[in-house]
């Protein structure tokens, strides 16, 4: 069977794995960047681009150690080339072609976003199409995944990306980065209820979402209780609960329109992905409207949902299936939308 390296380091995770066919991983290894970013509430490139270059030789070192195969045993080597930050994915992206042309082995460009839409199949052999809902940090779309290369964006945002809007809230909670994880778990302890926040474009007919007013409205909430009194846990989880809830609820109902825009060609699974998809709330969510629509819904490992190796070795893997791979000289992009890929 075969086995590809991957590499990530298109934001502000350093990982590699090496995947065999049938999915399984041989080994894995991310070192997290939270701590470089955590006092400016996102993710700086300058520092990003830096961490990736101090961590990548670890990563790589620990995942290749831990396989229990040579890297003359690798049929090919894959990283992220776009979309991203530059600086981080020059870094990986590099390392993977010097090793690529070392070994004499192919070098398969992956496009990050390709590699989010296809991680489910890694562990689950979801056919095509499949309607994919895609959150992450920097992306939030609505895909009509017709074939590996084969994409059609059924609804997109027209501002911040959902995971940015979990991260934003969080920042202005005082909560810490990233900031998804720390909403989900301070909405544990609130009442989803208690506030009413706005769900935007809910009802609209088209499929693509916005979460600028939400977030507004979260910053007006907070600037009106901190006139009296400081934030107090109690209202961190209810603001939590609440704007968790209204953003799922509007992602729900973005979903449905995109489903009715389908109209009696609907696949047969919904799969999300991203790092939202990790968001458990989330997940129930969406299983319950699949049920309601004769839908399978499939998600991958939350592990495997925000950023990881083994999701750019599976992509470079499937592609290695298809015979495809790239030359040395593979561009590197800041921008790449899934629509613009070659079909396979
Ligand atoms: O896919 P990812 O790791 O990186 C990008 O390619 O953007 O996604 C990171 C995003 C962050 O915005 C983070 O806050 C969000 O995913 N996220 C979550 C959860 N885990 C990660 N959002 C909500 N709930 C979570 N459990
Ligand atoms: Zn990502």
């Amino acid at each position: 069977m075969r086995i590809v390296l991957g590499i990530e380091s298109s934001c502000d995770e350093t990982a590699a794995a090496i995947v065999r066919e049938d999915g399984h991983v041989l080994a894995h290894a991310l070192a997290s960047q939270f701590d470089d970013h955590a006092a400016y509430g996102g993710v700086v490139p300058e520092i990003a681009a830096r961490a990736h270059l101090q961590a990548l030789h670890h990563v790589l070192g620990e995942c290749v150690n831990g396989a229990g195969v040579t890297l003359q045993d690798v049929d090919a080597i894959a990283a992220t080339t776009g979309p991203g930050l530059i600086g981080g994915v020059m870094v990986g992206a590099m390392a993977a072609k010097a090793m690529a042309l070392s070994l004499n082995k192919p070098f398969i460009s992956i496009n990050h976003l390709e590699a989010h839409a296809l991680v489910v199949r890694q562990s689950d052999p979801v056919a095509f199409p499949y309607l994919l809902l895609l959150v992450s940090g920097g992306h939030c779309q609505i895909i009509l995944v017709a074939n590996i290369g084969d994409y059609r964006v059924l609804g997109r945002t027209r501002d911040d990306a959902l995971g940015e809007a979990f991260d934003k809230c969080a920042k202005m909670m005082g909560l810490g980065y990233p900031g998804g994880p720390a909403i989900e778990q301070a909405a544990k302890s609130g009442d989803a209820h208690a506030i009413a926040f706005p769900r935007p474009f809910m009802g609209t007919v088209h499929a693509d979402f916005s979460f600028s007013g939400l977030k507004t409205a979260v910053r007006h909430h907070i600037e009106t209780l901190t006139k009296q009194a400081p934030l107090r846990d109690a209202d961190i989880a209810n603001i939590a609960a609440s704007f968790q809830r209204a953003a799922i609820e509007s992602v729900e109902d973005r979903l449905k329109q995109a489903l009715h825009a389908l109209g009696g060609n609907v696949p047969q699974t919904l799969v999300v992905a991203g790092g939202v998809a990790a968001n458990q709330a989330l997940r129930t969510r969406l299983s319950a409207l699949c049920e309601r629509h004769a839908m399978r819904f499939a998600v991958a490992p939350p592990a495997l949902c925000t950023d990881n190796g083994v999701m750019i070795a599976w992509a470079g893997m499937e592609r290695l299936r298809l015979g495809i791979h790239d030359a040395l000289d593979a561009e590197i992009r800041a921008r790449w939308p899934l629509e613009g890929m070659q079909a396979a």
